[in-house]
């Protein structure tokens, strides 16, 4: 059983996510830390971030895995290190990389397998799992996204200015949605919902009223 969520950076999906998963009893998949601990595994080794040889046999060799909500890269506790505004950078450069999404898209269907999971992404209802019963788009403005982003960042004690933090989802946005695999797109089967002045315990509400909703 799959919840499948996709949407652009800072929209809040992987609040609602956790909270949906928390009401359902389900586990939170947060395949966007897939990316950002391969992007930073790449960085620790000084590798170009394109196809190459070495980054595929970087893919090979890369564990990780979650444990509660803590991200281990080769076993070592990582949640922190991916957050940084350097590797959101580096870990969109790096989801462009054909080798890096093949490589990573058996591990999350594996996941999606044994337990009942709500996964967020960009690519959950088109690649990963285009069976889910239940699809939806979290979207919201580019500048309530920035804003939101900028107070997270803040409050972590990240120094920042909101001006950087809108450039920053600006190329996101346009990297994630323009390149070749599997870029950012709502799928046609999924429930688009735009969160601009809804708080995350709203969106979780309307996910969990709208999926009752669909399995009548
Ligand atoms: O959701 P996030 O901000 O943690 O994701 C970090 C980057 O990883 C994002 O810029 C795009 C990429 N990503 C992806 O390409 N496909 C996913 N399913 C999840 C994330």
């Amino acid at each position: 059983m799959v919840i499948a969520m996709d949407g652009p950076a800072g929209a809040g999906k992987s609040t609602v996510a956790k909270l949906v998963a928390a009401k359902l009893g389900f586990s939170y998949l947060d395949t966007g830390a897939l990316y950002r601990s391969s992007a930073l595994k790449a960085h620790r080794l000084g590798l170009a971030l394109e196809d190459s040889p070495q980054l595929r046999r970087m893919m090979e060799e890369i564990v990780i895995s979650f444990d509660g909500a803590r991200v281990l890269l080769d076993g070592e506790d990582v949640s922190e290190a991916i957050r940084t505004p350097e590797i959101s950078h580096l870990s969109s450069v790096i989801s462009a990389i054909p080798v890096v999404r093949e490589m990573l898209l058996p591990l999350q269907r594996r996941i999606g397998e044994k337990q009942g999971i709500v996964a967020d992404g960009r690519d959950m209802c088109t690649v990963v799992f285009p069976d889910a019963i239940n699809k939806f788009f979290i979207d919201a403005s580019i500048e309530e996204r920035a804003r939101r982003r900028f107070l997270e960042l803040s409050a972590k004690g990240i120094e920042t200015t909101l001006e950087a933090v809108l450039e920053d989802v600006r190329v996101r946005d346009e990297r994630d949605s323009s390149r070749e695999a599997a870029p950012l797109r709502r799928a046609d089967d999924a429930i688009y919902i735009l969160t601009d002045g809804l708080n995350a315990g709203q969106v979780a509400d309307m996910v969990l009223s709208m999926m009752k909703a669909t399995r009548k």
